[in-house]
C-alpha cells in the first residue's frame, strides 16, 4: 500500500517526551517516545510478549519498559532485558516492531514501510524550512481530532466556494459567493492552483479591512496541502504580509483523522495564542460540515458526486489521488 511508504505527521515534536504516548497511523497503533539522547522513536504499540500496550509503560534508562512484565526495548525495537529471566539474552523474536521516524516542521513524522529504491525525502515545504526562510515565523495549531477522512479534509482546505457560507464574516460573505476562474496545473508531487481570488471581510488576524485576497494552493502529497495568501495592499496591519498555511494530517482510520495547521508568516509580534485562536475559529467552522459529509471516504470516480466549474482544483486533486494509487480514505 503506497500510503504506508509516505511520511505522515503523528504528533507535535514537543509533546513527544519520556512519557510514552499512543498514536494511530493508517490503522496501526504506535507508541511514541524519546530516549535519553532526545531521539524520538515509534514502535508498534503491542508488546511482542503478551500484547500489552507499550504506551502504558515508561521510559527507564533510555529504554521503553512494558507495563506488564517489564521487558525493555531499545528505540530500534530490540529487546534488551526480560526481568523474570535476568540471565537470558533475548533474540530477534522478542523484539518490538520499530518504524522510521523523522522530525521536521515542528512535528514527528512516521512511515510504516520503506519504499523500494532510495528512501523518499520528507515533504519539501520551502516556506516552512527553518534554514531557507528564517524571516518567517512558524506556529502550529491543533491537534484537531476530526471524524472525517484525510482526503475530505484536504479537499475542504482547497475549496474556496464554501468561504461565504461556512466562514461568513471571516473568509467570505454570502453576498459575494462567486469564484472567478483560476488556473490548475499538475506538479511533480501533486497539483497547484493559482490566481484564486477571494473577497474576504477578515482574511487573517492582521486584517484592517475587507480585502481581495490572492490564494495559491498546492497539494504536495496525497494528504498534504499548502496555501499562500496575499491580501491586496493597504488591507493589513503588516505591510507586505506574507502568510503560508500548511495542512498536516495524520490519517488515523479511513474515516477519522488528526489535523494540524502550520503557519509561516512575517509576523514576529503577535502572541502564539492570537494566531492559534484564529485558526481554531476557522477550523471549528469547517469541522461540523466535514464530519457531516457522506460518504466519509472521498469518491474518486468523476461521476460519483456533482461538480461545478468552481471545483476544478478538487477534481484535479481527486485525479491526482487516483493516479497515485491512493486507497486509504477514498472510494477508488
Ligand atoms: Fe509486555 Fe509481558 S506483555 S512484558
Ligand atoms: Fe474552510
Amino acid at each position: 500500500m503506497i500510503e504506508r511508504t509516505l511520511w505522515h505527521p503523528v504528533a507535535l515534536s514537543h509533546v513527544v517526551g519520556t512519557q510514552p504516548r499512543a498514536a494511530t497511523l493508517l490503522g496501526e497503533d504506535l507508541v511514541l517516545w524519546r530516549d535519553d539522547s532526545g531521539q524520538a522513536h515509534a514502535l508498534a504499540d503491542q508488546c511482542p510478549h503478551r500484547g500489552a500496550r507499550l504506551s502504558m509503560g515508561r521510559v527507564a534508562g533510555g529504554q521503553l519498559e512494558c507495563p506488564y512484565h517489564g521487558w525493555r526495548f531499545e528505540g530500534g525495537g530490540r529487546c534488551t532485558h526480560i526481568p523474570a529471566v535476568p540471565g537470558f539474552q533475548p533474540g530477534p523474536r522478542h523484539g518490538a516492531h520499530a518504524f522510521d521516524t523523522r522530525e521536521a516542521y515542528g512535528m514527528l513524522w512516521v512511515r510504516l514501510a520503506a519504499p523500494e529504491g532510495a528512501p523518499g525525502p520528507i515533504h519539501d515545504l520551502p516556506a516552512f524550512a527553518a534554514e531557507s526562510e528564517p524571516r518567517l515565523r512558524k506556529t502550529t495549531s491543533g491537534p484537531y481530532v476530526v471524524q472525517a477522512s484525510a482526503p475530505r479534509i484536504i479537499e475542504n482546505f482547497l475549496d474556496m466556494a464554501h468561504f461565504g457560507y461556512v466562514h461568513e464574516g471571516w473568509l467570505g460573505s454570502r453576498d459575494r459567493p462567486e469564484i472567478a476562474p483560476y488556473q490548475v496545473a499538475a506538479t511533480p508531487h501533486g497539483v497547484k492552483a493559482t490566481g484564486c481570488l477571494a473577497w474576504q471581510p477578515r482574511a487573517s488576524v492582521h486584517s484592517t479591512s475587507v480585502a481581495q485576497v490572492d490564494y495559491t494552493y498546492e497539494v504536495t502529497a496525497p494528504y498534504m496541502a499548502v496555501l499562500t495568501k496575499q491580501p491586496e495592499p493597504g488591507t493589513t496591519a503588516i505591510d507586505g504580509l506574507r502568510e503560508s498555511i500548511a495542512m498536516f494530517i495524520c490519517p488515523v482510520t479511513e474515516e477519522s483523522s488528526v489535523a494540524w495547521t502550520r503557519m509561516a508568516m512575517n509576523d514576529f509580534d503577535s502572541p502564539d495564542a492570537r494566531l492559534i485562536d484564529f485558526q481554531n475559529t476557522i477550523f471549528g467552522q469547517d469541522q461540523p460540515v466535514l464530519e457531516s459529509q457522506r460518504p466519509k471516504k472521498l469518491p474518486l470516480a468523476p461521476d460519483a458526486e456533482a461538480h461545478s466549474a468552481a471545483d476544478r482544483m478538487s477534481s484535479a486533486y481527486r485525479r491526482f489521488l487516483k493516479d497515485s494509487g491512493i486507497r486509504w480514505g477514498v472510494i477508488a
